[in-house]
């Protein structure tokens, strides 16, 4: 099942939450500043040890503080104008956290609308790859939320899934 929702990612009592981040996984602001700020110390000094993540891949670790169990990070790819397989990277995004979430027997999951904030993603494009994945990954696990920020990202979102 693909639930839509608005509000804060940090908040979600699931498996895991997906973080959107950087390649370095050095601490950002955005959603990976609120997703550190509530997880605590631990969280950032368990990114240092993975030493990165290339764009499109994921990495584990615990949620720490968080309510959530686990936070997949994924570095998404920043919009160069679309000519630069940016719409390859961030479906591998998708692909990769779910690979992830596999291999932990997560049953509950929640994304961020990856790569739209920062790094300036086109919001309906990336919608449209989200949902795409979502629906494709949706009969292995029990929930799949995408967790919208802002109105205007829920607003997008429903019209693409079509409702
Ligand atoms: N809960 C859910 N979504 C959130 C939250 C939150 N608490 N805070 C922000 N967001 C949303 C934004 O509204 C946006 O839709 O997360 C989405 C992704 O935006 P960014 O966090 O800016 O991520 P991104 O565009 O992928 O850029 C990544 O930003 O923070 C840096 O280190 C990070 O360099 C990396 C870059």
């Amino acid at each position: 099942m693909i639930k839509l929702i608005l509000g804060d990612i940090t908040k979600l009592k699931v498996d895991a939450i997906v973080n959107a981040a950087n390649a370095e996984l050095v601490p950002g602001g955005g959603v990976d500043g609120a997703i550190r700020r509530a997880a605590g110390h631990e969280l950032s000094e368990a990114c240092e040890r993975l030493g990165g993540c290339p764009t499109g891949e994921a990495r584990l670790t615990l949620g720490f503080h968080l309510p959530a169990r686990y936070v997949i990070h994924t570095a998404g790819p920043v919009w160069q104008g679309g000519d630069q397989g940016e719409a390859e990277l961030l479906r591998q995004c998708y692909r990769s956290c779910f690979k992830q979430a596999m291999e932990k027997d997560i049953e509950t999951i929640a994304f961020p609308c990856i790569s739209t904030g920062v790094y300036g993603f086109p919001k309906q494009k990336a919608a449209a790859i989200a949902i795409k994945e979502m629906h494709f990954f949706e009969n292995r696990f029990s929930e799949i939320i995408a967790c919208c920020h802002s109105e205007e990202d829920r607003r997008i979102y429903l019209q693409v899934l079509g409702k």
